[in-house]
């Protein structure tokens, strides 16, 4: 009884305090204070510069979109904030943090590349050999081709499986391992920096740089995804992934049931590439280039195994190579192309893309 009589005389307390209250706001008017509803918490937008003189956003702070407030988001899933150094746009953009296989600087299935120009176009090229995608000259990018020729076909079903980059004195590898069986969840990639193994522990966001920090990695999903960073040079996310039953019972590859052919899909993106690049890919981003695949044609093959072939993943010794470490680089003769910035839309052989 006597807890009762307290507690009904701390609501009658509360009660005439409310009543008080209120009566003080109506005769104060409008001139009460009132809390705001809370806004739903606003993600915060980082702000990113470019330390490059060449670059158009050079010491300018620029805010990332709403859409995608941060660089580098804990869910991997979420599109990615990023700013393009070398874009005559100085303009933080979203984008996904995956290979896309539709877009510009994309090697993906039997390999099937989209130019910087943004024409599609197929190299076929040779299982079990190196070809050179970029050479400039202080980039170089092979890759190598695994493949198979099912009896009665002309040419090798190819896939690139590893690429091997060198930049300044520096080379970096990049490989799918093999797998007979593919399972998701075991991770089929080997890195190696200057000769060198790496151990970059699995898991989304665990990273690697080279003590010099020209070159850095980080794993976009806890196994067989990664973006690769050369400062001023390139960013390249990949995903290792196998030749599907469903691709190979379309297409014929004639799969054997003790391989997958894990194999990379690529997407590059370029910084300052000079107007004499070279390579298969390289090629497509100089202003003077003329796509032999025309826009338009079904499956569009081009050549140039004799002037692309390297002797190994780290060779520099194609026909048509042009890296040169020592020579000096004639910032004048860089590009500030829109790279990236091509919208391309479609799929499958219906890919077009505009600026
Ligand atoms: C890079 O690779 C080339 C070719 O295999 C080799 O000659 C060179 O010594 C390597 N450089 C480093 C720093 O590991
Ligand atoms: C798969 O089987 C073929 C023969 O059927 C054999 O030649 C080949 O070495 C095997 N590959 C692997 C990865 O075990």
């Amino acid at each position: 009884m006597k807890m009762l009589g307290v507690k009904t005389l701390l609501l009658v307390l509360i009660l005439s305090v409310m009543l008080a209250s209120m009566v003080t706001e109506a005769a104060s008017g409008n001139k009460v204070k009132r809390v705001k509803p809370r806004k739903p918490v606003k993600p915060v937008q980082e702000l990113l510069t470019c330390k490059s003189r060449r670059s158009k956003c050079f010491m300018k702070r620029i805010k990332c979109p709403v859409e995608c407030p941060k660089v580098k988001p804990k869910n991997p899933k979420d599109k990615a904030c990023f700013l393009d150094c070398y874009s005559p746009k100085c303009e933080a953009v979203c984008k996904s943090r995956k290979p896309n296989c539709n877009g510009p600087g994309a090697a993906c299935y039997d390999p099937r590349f989209i130019g910087g120009d943004g024409i599609v176009f197929y190299f076929h090229g040779k299982s079990n050999e190196h070809f050179t995608l970029i050479s400039d000259s202080d980039l170089q990018i092979n890759a190598r081709f695994i493949g198979l020729r099912p009896e009665g076909r002309t040419r090798d079903y190819t896939w690139i499986q590893a690429l091997g980059l060198k930049f300044g004195y520096h080379n970096f590898t990049l490989e799918a391992t093999k797998a007979e069986k593919w399972d998701d969840n075991v991770d089929h990639l080997k890195l190696t920096h200057d000769g060198t193994e790496l151990y970059i522990p699995e898991g989304d966001s665990s990273e690697w740089s080279s003590a010099k920090g020209d070159i850095q990695v980080e794993r976009t999903s806890t196994t067989n995804s990664l973006t690769i960073t050369i400062h001023d040079l390139a960013e390249i996310s990949v995903n290792v992934i196998p030749v599907s039953e469903g691709d190979s019972k379309i297409h014929n590859y004639q799969i054997p049931s003790n391989d997958s052919f894990a194999h990379l899909e690529v997407q590059f993106r370029f910084f300052g590439l000079s107007s004499n690049v070279e390579g298969i890919l390289g090629r497509t981003y100089r202003p003077d280039f003329e796509n032999p695949a025309k826009p338009g044609v079904a499956m569009p093959v081009i050549g140039g195994d004799d002037k692309y072939k390297a002797s190994s993943l780290l060779a520099t010794d194609c026909a048509l190579c042009v890296f040169s470490p020592d020579g000096t680089k004639d910032e004048h003769d860089s590009l500030m192309m829109e790279y990236g910035m091509l919208d391309c839309k479609g799929g499958g052989n219906g890919i077009t893309c505009k600026k």
